[in-house]
């Protein structure tokens, strides 16, 4: 009768026998984790590539951009070069091997005058060839950060500069282009649209 009992306590001490059920990874981790690659996805999508200060002298847009033309009401085209070009094409117009185009001895620089202001004014995507090289990079949009004035000036500076040699750009010209393209949204697609220009 005690044994009995004694036996029964030391039953009920005992945890039960472990045992292996199915429990599945949780249904909203996998949800969790579809929704972070679909940010992921989304985030890449709509960041703004043309603007990688890294790549540059890490300074940013915001930086630059009050620079832009001149306190004095002579716009200088030096100037501006130094404050939006430079980052990606370099100091000396060079430009970066396979990533940024040079501006010397650039036959779009050089070229047609008209074609160069489109190139200011609405950037370009997609592949374009200069001096031989293809580029497949984004150059940025100018139309709204820069007045016919200012793209006037610059463009006359880099079409004099880095051992170019070619005429100046008169800002009325970069007026009558403006107009002319003034319902254009997007960038030109490189070679494909500007070769026609050229
Ligand atoms: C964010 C980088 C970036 C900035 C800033 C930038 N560009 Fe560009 N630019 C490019 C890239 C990249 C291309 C080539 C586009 C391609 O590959 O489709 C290009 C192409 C050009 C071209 C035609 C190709 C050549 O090398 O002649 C000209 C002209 C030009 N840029 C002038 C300018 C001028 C002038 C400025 C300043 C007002 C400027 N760019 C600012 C990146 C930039």
């Amino acid at each position: 009768m005690t044994d009995g009992s004694k036996k029964i306590d030391a039953q009920q001490r005992e945890h039960s026998d472990p045992y292996e059920g199915s429990h599945p990874v949780p249904k909203f981790v996998f949800a969790l984790i579809t929704l972070t690659f679909c940010w992921a996805i989304y985030y890449i999508a709509s960041s703004n590539l043309s603007n990688q200060p890294e790549l540059g002298d890490h300074r940013t847009m915001a930086d630059l951009a009050p620079q832009a033309g001149s306190k004095s009401g002579v716009v200088d085209g030096a100037q501006i070069f130094a404050a939006q070009c430079v980052a990606c094409h370099q100091a000396g117009g060079t430009g970066l091997p396979g990533v940024f185009p040079p501006l010397a001895g650039s036959e779009w620089v050089m070229g047609k005058e008209s074609t160069l202001v489109q190139i200011l004014l609405h950037g370009i995507s997609g592949s374009l060839t200069v001096k031989g090289t293809v580029y497949k990079g984004e150059m940025p949009v100018f139309k709204d950060k820069l007045n016919d004035a200012e793209i006037a000036a610059v463009l006359t500076y880099v079409r004099s500069s880095f051992g170019n040699a070619a005429g100046k750009v008169d800002a009325a010209l970069v007026k009558t282009g403006r107009e002319a393209s003034k319902d254009r949204k997007l960038p030109w697609s490189g070679d494909d649209e500007l070769g026609k220009l050229k």
